[in-house]
């Protein structure tokens, strides 16, 4: 395992771009693989839950080539032409790969089975097998199918009406998929604006899905999906890293290029704007189908702010690193209605309380949420990433605004959805580096 040794206070300047999307990279392997026809995917994420789904696929018997590891030609197999795989279906640690897929797979015509790590072995499922149970699905797993291994017996589904108990992009496009392939319309009203990336790609692929407002229906295409070209934007969970790093190192003036700033996206640049961060959109444009900019961001005097509502789930995967930013801003900030962080890859409101506590910070959990006083003055010390790629990148980021030498031990798994961080943030200036033995290394 490796781990990273980094030293605070160095300033960070210049320009850099993040990897491709990876909620935007899991959808157009998974969506191209049932159009008629091949796909291009650009700047596709290589990081460890992506490639998971391109297995996946493999599995499911649709060639995917790779020309380099972020350019995917992708032979889609057309609506019905996915074929029964001979063994178990292994996700890794991506809840976004098992909960989609579970969708497409449940109105199938053959069984599958899907496995993961421990961890994802952990995460809650009946989210999506409950609704999917309504629509006829066939589903057994562990604690009556709400956790992995899930076994999936193909069967011909009805559509629903169906309202999510918590907004939720992955329960929400594992329902939309399994509508492709159910008898009649299905009716999913969502509680926030939960990320859209489904809705938008699959309708750009000819798909009956409509959107109307926090509504929307979709139902078994009458003709094969169209094909994509597609040039994934730079992923704004992972530029909020950065973002943050420049708003609370003194001195700091960072450019992003290429980023995605979707509006079910971008709540943590609002949060950030919101407490006083200097932050601007440069060169707004379109980039396949979707909303991108240059995002750039100078170091800022940050004050507290509450959170709460529908904004958290356009910023769901960014609350660690938001409490990063909130221990350097003066007041209180309190992040409230996020009881969903207690089931990412780890109880990410526990882990983030108790990692960044290490460092300093004052901040105490709440059943849904977090409460930070500041500013603190952050000291370095010794974190653990607890397996979690947005807890280890958000430890980083405070060790580069605190005083003294920090380890982030564990620290492989921000090749997760960030390969290439530490590479990024040693180029913007940023004192630290990587120590250890690659975990993949290990296995050899
Ligand atoms: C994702 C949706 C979110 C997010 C995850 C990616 C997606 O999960 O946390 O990182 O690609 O649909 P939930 O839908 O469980 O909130």
């Amino acid at each position: 395992m490796t781990h990273l040794n980094i030293t605070g206070g160095h300033r960070l300047t210049g320009r850099c771009q993040v990897p491709g999307d990876k909620s935007i990279s899991h959808r157009a392997v998974m969506f191209s693989a049932i159009a008629n026809g091949t796909s291009t995917v650009r700047n596709f994420l290589d990081g460890g839950d992506c490639r998971a789904t391109i297995e996946v696929m493999r599995g499911l018997g649709v060639k995917v080539e790779e020309r380099s590891p972020t350019e995917l030609v992708i032979h889609g197999l057309g609506l019905d032409g996915l074929q029964e795989p001979s063994d178990f279906l292994n996700v890794g640690n991506s809840g976004t790969t098992i909960r989609l897929m579970t969708g497409l797979l449940a109105g199938q015509k053959f069984t599958t089975f899907l496995t993961g790590t421990p961890q994802i072995r952990r995460r809650p499922m009946s989210r999506i097998v409950k609704p999917l149970r309504q629509m006829g699905a066939v589903i057994v797993g562990r604690q009556d199918g709400n956790y992995a291994p899930l076994g999936i017996g193909g069967t011909t589904l009805r559509g629903l009406d169906y309202t999510l108990p918590v907004a939720s992009a992955q329960v929400k496009s594992c329902l939309l998929l399994a509508g492709l392939y159910g008898q009649g319309l299905t009716v999913i009203r969502q509680p926030g604006p939960a990320r859209d990336h489904t809705e938008r790609m699959l309708a750009a692929m000819g798909a009956p899905i409509a959107t109307y407002g926090n509504t929307i229906h979709s139902e078994r295409p009458d003709q094969e999906l169209s094909p994509i070209e597609i040039d994934v934007p730079g992923d704004i969970s992972s530029a909020a890293f950065l973002i943050v790093a420049g708003a609370i190192v003194p001195d700091s003036r960072i450019t992003i290029v290429g980023v995605g700033v979707n509006p079910t996206r971008t709540g943590i640049v609002d949060a950030l704007v919101d407490m006083g961060a200097r932050i601007e959109y440069r060169n707004q444009r379109n980039q396949s189908g979707e909303p991108v900019a240059d995002i750039e961001v100078q170091y800022s005097e940050l004050r507290g702010a509450t959170f709460g509502g529908e904004q958290i789930v356009t910023m769901i995967d960014e609350l660690p690193v938001l409490a990063v930013a909130a221990s350097q801003a003066h007041g209180r900030t309190i992040v409230k209605d996020a009881g969903e962080l207690r089931v990412k890859e780890t109880d990410r409101i526990a882990s983030t309380v108790s990692e960044l506590r290490k460092m300093g910070v004052n901040i105490e959990p709440t059943p849904d949420g977090f409460i930070v006083e500041g500013p603190t003055r952050l000291m370095g010390g010794s974190v653990e990433s607890l397996g979690d790629h947005r807890l280890a990148m958000a430890t980083a980021v405070a060790a580069l605004a605190a005083q003294g030498p920090t380890t982030v031990f564990g620290s492989d798994v921000t090749a997760d959805s960030f390969p290439g961080f530490e590479f990024t943030l040693q180029t913007l200036g940023a004192n630290l580096e990587i120590a250890g033995t690659p975990a993949a290394a290990l296995h050899v």
